[in-house]
């Protein structure tokens, strides 16, 4: 399959700052230019530039029509507490047993993956939670460094949908996945379609979680996943043909981190995760989690 560019989706005119949102890509002092294969780069182009000077409501806008955006080479938050009141003029922030603001790092003795080096398989933010966040804004407070992996991997599963022929599109339709996690913040069962609708215009968007390879025991704390609505071996064909579709370079971009980087991204549209590092990277990365407008109460959540 070829790796032409995604084509950004154009956004709801009743909810979209045209005006402003043109101001950004017209204004000299940043240098705007698309990712491939999807999402919107936008550089500073002088020094002493930050992202509070941008409104946020056009990079809403933005986001929502590229899926990602990188704002790189703009002065940094200087701590947690700053990052997260940035976040909050985005909409309201998701609030952990932590408080708002997950840091990412590796732990010596991880009890999840979540904090090993380890690959993180394709998800959806909040799956577990009462709600799940539009938004997830990302900084880069150390890079993992040249050759060290570590890149968050999103996949554009609209685009995957329109792309895939329909008579597999049909049979993922039948599957139904529960999974059931259990970490330090949360223990929980979802049940989601693999293919359901979004929840704020209603195109087709995939909803999985995926299995980890088969006999990969150095991967801490699995959840326990079961997919449901097909012949056992059907469903490891769509296991299959998923899989090969999510990570379809025409289809999946892996960010690279840069120290200072931020990035902002649409949970909505996008299933996440991350390529393992070189264990004893620097890779610290930050994360926020920003609700929709209204909140979404999670459909899939059982308990
Ligand atoms: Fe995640």
């Amino acid at each position: 399959m070829t790796a032409n560019p995604v084509q950004a989706d154009p956004a709801p005119a009743d909810r979209t700052p045209a005006d402003a949102a043109t101001g950004i890509l017209t204004d000299l002092r940043y240098d705007v230019a698309p990712i491939t294969p999807f999402g919107l780069a936008i550089r500073a182009t002088e020094p002493g530039l930050r992202v509070e000077h941008i409104p946020v409501a056009p990079l809403r806008s933005l986001v929502r029509a590229h899926h990602v955006v990188l704002l790189r080479g703009f002065g940094v938050f200087d701590g947690p507490d700053a990052l997260s009141a940035y976040c909050e003029r985005w909409g309201e922030p998701s609030v952990w047993p932590f408080g708002t603001v997950l840091e990412l790092v590796e732990k010596e003795q991880p009890e999840d993956h979540i904090f090993d080096s380890s690959y993180m398989p394709m998800h959806w933010d909040g799956m577990y939670r009462e709600q799940i966040p539009e938004f997830q804004v990302f900084q880069c407070v150390h890079a993992p460094g040249e050759g060290n992996g570590g890149e968050t991997t999103f996949s554009h599963t609209t685009a995957v949908l329109e792309r895939t022929d329909p008579a597999t599109v049909a049979r993922w339709s039948q599957v139904t996945g529960t999974y059931q996690r259990a970490m330090e913040f949360y223990d929980s069962v979802t049940v989601s379609p693999v293919v359901t609708a979004h929840p704020v215009h209603g195109a087709p968007v995939i909803r999985y979680n995926e299995p980890t390879a088969a006999g990969d025991a150095g991967f801490v704390n699995h959840p326990d996943l079961r997919f449901t609505g097909l012949p056992d071996d059907e469903i490891a064909e769509v296991h299959r043909s998923l899989r090969a579709a999510l990570y379809d370079p025409a289809h999946l971009y892996a960010h690279a981190w840069q120290t200072g980087d931020l990035v902002v991204t649409d949970n909505y549209t996008l299933l996440h995760g991350r390529n393992a590092f070189t264990s004893g990277a620097p890779r610290h990365l930050r994360r926020v989690q920003v609700l929709g407008t209204p909140p979404l109460d999670n459909p899939g959540l059982v308990r």
